[in-house]
């Protein structure tokens, strides 16, 4: 039998960036403030990211389900999504990150969808990390618009290979860290088809306290896992 991938550092890590909303309210501000802070530390982790040599980094900043919430704390995150665009896209270019945005995003305003489509133009030359900002993003929303793209193929046609083509992270290899912050531990319909066989992380950090330590902290806890996708251990293998 083959000897078992050892995990040092992982391709694809992706995070729930969670607790911006209890780092305000901890601090008796209102929620925005901690939306705002969390922009910061979103730099943060890219840089760190960049820094450990990780290719695809994939963050979770708006849920399909949190349209959901009071309409001003969602045009603040709207209102902080394009002011984040039109300063951070430069340092991004410059810096070798791709990005993407990844979602339902016929919902956004006009002007922010056209940010959006600049940024990444902008950025598709660039390969040393891949940032993808999952937005009116949901796990489920990304398995029914794949299932209706293949839905008029014949049906033997539908393997997993072409499935995952169909998936909006279609360019990314599956997610082999994913962290959580905010001490809460669930997936909340973020990559159900790529987290397959993600190592879990939960981090008690609220998202605007994360940094470059934590995000370390992540890596050196990844780097002792054994994956083993199903199979048996290497040593009881051997
Ligand atoms: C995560 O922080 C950011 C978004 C979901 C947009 P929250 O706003 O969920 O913060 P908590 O969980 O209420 O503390
Ligand atoms: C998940 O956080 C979504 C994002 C971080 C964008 P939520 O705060 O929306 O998740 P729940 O409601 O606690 O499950
Ligand atoms: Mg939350």
């Amino acid at each position: 039998m083959d000897a078992l991938p050892i995990p040092a550092i992982p391709q694809h890590v992706a995070i729930v960036m969670d607790g911006n909303g209890r780092w305000a309210t901890a601090r008796h501000l209102p929620r925005v403030a901690g939306h705002n802070r969390g922009v910061d530390a979103v730099r943060k982790t890219v840089e760190a990211a960049g820094k450990r040599a990780v290719r695809y980094l994939t963050l979770f900043a708006f849920s399909s389900e949190n349209w959901q919430r009071p309409a001003d704390e969602v045009s603040t995150l709207m209102r902080l999504f394009v002011a984040a665009l039109e300063r951070e896209v430069d340092a991004l270019e410059k810096n070798g990150v791709r990005l993407r945005v990844v979602g339902d995003l016929a919902a956004f305003a006009p002007r922010l969808r056209e940010l959006i489509g600049e940024a990444e133009r902008r950025t598709a030359g660039n390969d040393r990390l891949h940032l993808t900002v999952c937005a009116a993003y949901g796990g489920r929303w990304d398995i029914v618009q794949a299932a209706r793209a293949l839905a008029q193929r014949p049906a033997d046609e539908v393997t997993e290979a072409e499935f995952a083509r169909h998936l909006s992270l279609a360019f990314a290899p599956d997610c082999d860290l994913l962290i959580r912050t905010g001490g809460e531990q669930r997936i909340s319909n973020f990559l159900l088809w790529q987290a397959a066989y993600a190592e879990l992380y939960f981090s008690e950090a609220l998202w605007p306290d994360f940094d470059a330590l934590d995000f370390d902290a992540a890596l050196a806890w990844y780097a002792t896992r054994e994956r083993r996708f199903g199979r048996v251990r290497a040593r009881a293998a051997a």
